[in-house]
């Protein structure tokens, strides 16, 4: 190395040297190592781009990685930066034990330490299923190298008997009323080669579309790419887009905290109440803000949700799919519209400000997918943040997505003590349950479980979905898949595993929710529930010791509040 090179700011192939104790024998051998794959010096002595290649059979969401990876090569190479693909972990929500959010600390942390132990100058970061984009974002925060999120996009809809189905909102539907006997068991196999006709993420505004918006609307991906259909040449070009830009990126230096600010999650929290998005977003974006050393601000959350109303008439809130929404113009439309909420001086990974970004937006003449705010389809925002003696640390109930009159209700406990409880009881023919009681599910948070299910959707009782019964008020410290509808009250922290009250909770006692007032209450008195206190044991998985990654979880996770997350992956000198 000449001493020119010695005092220029490493990069390229002298990123992150690995330590040998002589720098020159280091570059050497990383050099003879990457010519063993047929590299020139040309193409070497440029700025490298990694790109997270997570490709797996057992993930379909992400069926188009090989094309988008060629794509953003092309277009890393047409801007004169050199494209390396990396693998990372690769997390599908059905093909996930015990649960995909298990596993999403781990890709978080995977992802982090693979983009920054080799050596890149920016980093395509291609994901998806509803973890991974989350997992890869909280990876960017932390490893704080430039940084582009490219997402798979939505699958296109699936259409049977003459209906447009959506993953997974009508799987949920079909799948009940395949419980309540109203579909027979030919018809539902049919139904499970029509829900997913094709490659890409859920349609409906379930977890991965969120994101896929959150990331325009935080800047972190390039605009008008956040709700191309998967299967669409124009995903393809944003592949290629998101390639060159990175070259850019890489140029400028431009970080992921440069991008990620309070300004980006503002912005965020304002996307996610006029999308009616996914309540695990809002756990995601908790954990994504613990990286960058602040927290997710829910007052803030719940503060918007009064003002900004649901714009978005998608599924599971309203009718539509993702294509249309892209088709009305997609997010800078949206962004347009909610411009009068939005910090417009937020910088992007395009280069510019989110306010510039607006002035890009298409004019769809005769959509009625992206609503006015005159002609909302919710004046309220999606989702609600609750307190009350049942949740001192916060619950969340997505309101956008619930019974109207349900949403004031007091009614009888029916507890279930964990998912297992649930699952062998819900349909007993015995159950002592009615249309108006409160059904609660515990041990189901973080550590309950372990892994957060989405098993905050509990299904209604079948000798009540018999008798017609669609809706319940349900409550948990589980999650919920975005794609699910009801009056279901989530995210109840501290969870019950680890002390929190709704485990106090008792069959027959008296529960209040009340979404105007944000008030989850239990109508038990003080010393009865100190009685109850005493008697509290954490669930039988959480005795003794543990090992591996499963130990290292139940160990560290903290609450949904504050993302699920590792405490000690939390910004430094934060924790
Ligand atoms: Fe992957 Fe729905 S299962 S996005
Ligand atoms: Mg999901």
């Amino acid at each position: 190395m000449s001493d020119d090179e010695k005092k220029a700011p490493a990069s390229g192939l002298r990123k992150g040297l690995t330590s040998y104790g002589d720098a020159g024998f280091s570059l050497f051998l990383r050099k003879a190592f990457i010519k063993a794959a047929g590299f020139s010096d040309d193409a070497l002595d440029r700025p490298i781009i990694g790109i997270t290649n997570t490709f797996s059979d057992f993930n379909p969401c992400h069926g188009n990685v090989p094309r988008l990876i060629e794509a953003v090569k092309r277009g890393v190479m047409l801007a004169g930066g050199l494209p390396m693909e990396f693998p990372t972990i690769s997390i599908h929500e059905s093909f996930s034990n015990p649960t995909s959010m298990f596993l999403r600390n781990l890709m978080a942390m995977e992802t982090e330490e693979m983009v920054r132990a080799q050596p890149m100058d920016a980093v395509v970061m291609i994901g998806g299923c509803d973890k991974t984009v989350p997992a890869q974002l909280m990876a960017a925060a932390s490893a704080d190298i430039p940084a582009i999120q490219l997402i798979t996009g939505p699958m296109l809809v699936g259409h049977h008997k003459g209906e447009v189905l959506g993953a997974c909102t009508d799987c949920r539907r079909l799948w009940a009323q395949h419980r309540a006997g109203e579909i027979d068991e030919a018809e539902i196999e049919a139904v499970s080669e029509r829900l997913a006709p094709t490659q890409g993420t859920c349609m409906v505004m379930g977890t991965a579309s969120t994101m896929g918006c959150l990331v325009e609307g935080m800047g972190i991906a390039l605009s008008g790419t956040g709700t191309i259909p998967a299967t669409h040449a124009d995903r393809i070009r944003s592949a290629e887009a998101s390639g060159r830009q990175a070259v850019a990126l890489a140029k400028a230096g431009t970080r992921p905290t440069q991008i990620l600010g309070k300004a980006a999650f503002h912005n965020a929290m304002v996307v996610l109440q006029a999308i009616g998005g996914s309540t695990n977003a809002v756990v995601h974006l908790a954990a994504i803000a613990g990286r960058l050393g602040f927290d997710f601000d829910l007052e803030e959350l719940d503060r918007l949700g009064r003002d900004v109303p649901v714009l978005i008439d998608l599924k599971p809130s309203g009718a539509h799919y993702m294509e249309h929404f892209h088709w009305a113009g997609g997010m800078p439309a949206l962004l347009r519209e909610l411009r009068n909420h939005l910090i417009l001086e937020a910088p992007t990974v395009d280069g510019v400000t989110l306010g510039e970004v607006i002035t890009r937006a298409e004019d769809v003449p005769g959509q009625n997918i992206i609503r006015t705010r005159d002609n909302p389809l919710k004046s309220g925002g999606a989702t609600a943040v609750l307190r009350g003696n049942l949740a001192p640390d916060g619950a969340i109930i997505k309101q956008s997505a619930a019974s109207p009159e349900l949403l004031r209700h007091t009614g009888r406990a029916v507890v279930f003590d964990s998912v297992e409880d649930m699952t062998n009881r819900i349909d007993d023919p015995d159950l002592d349950v009615r249309a108006d009681d409160i059904l609660v599910l515990r041990n189901a948070g973080p550590k309950g479980a372990p892994g957060m299910p989405e098993a905050g959707y509990l299904p209604i009782p079948r000798k009540l979905a018999r008798q017609g019964v669609k809706d319940m008020v349900r409550i948990s410290d589980a999650r919920m898949s975005g794609t699910a509808f009801g009056t279901i009250v989530l995210h109840i922290a501290p969870e019950a595993a680890v002390g929190g009250p709704l485990g106090l909770v008792r069959d027959g006692d008296t529960i209040s929710l009340d979404v105007e007032t944000r008030r989850l209450d239990l109508d038990v008195a003080e010393d009865e529930l100190a009685r109850r206190r005493a008697d509290f044991a954490p669930p039988p998985h959480m005795a003794g010791p543990q090992r591996g990654y499963r130990g290292l979880y139940l160990a560290e996770v903290n609450q949904a509040g504050k993302g699920c997350d590792f405490d000690f992956l939390r910004k430094d000198g934060e924790i």
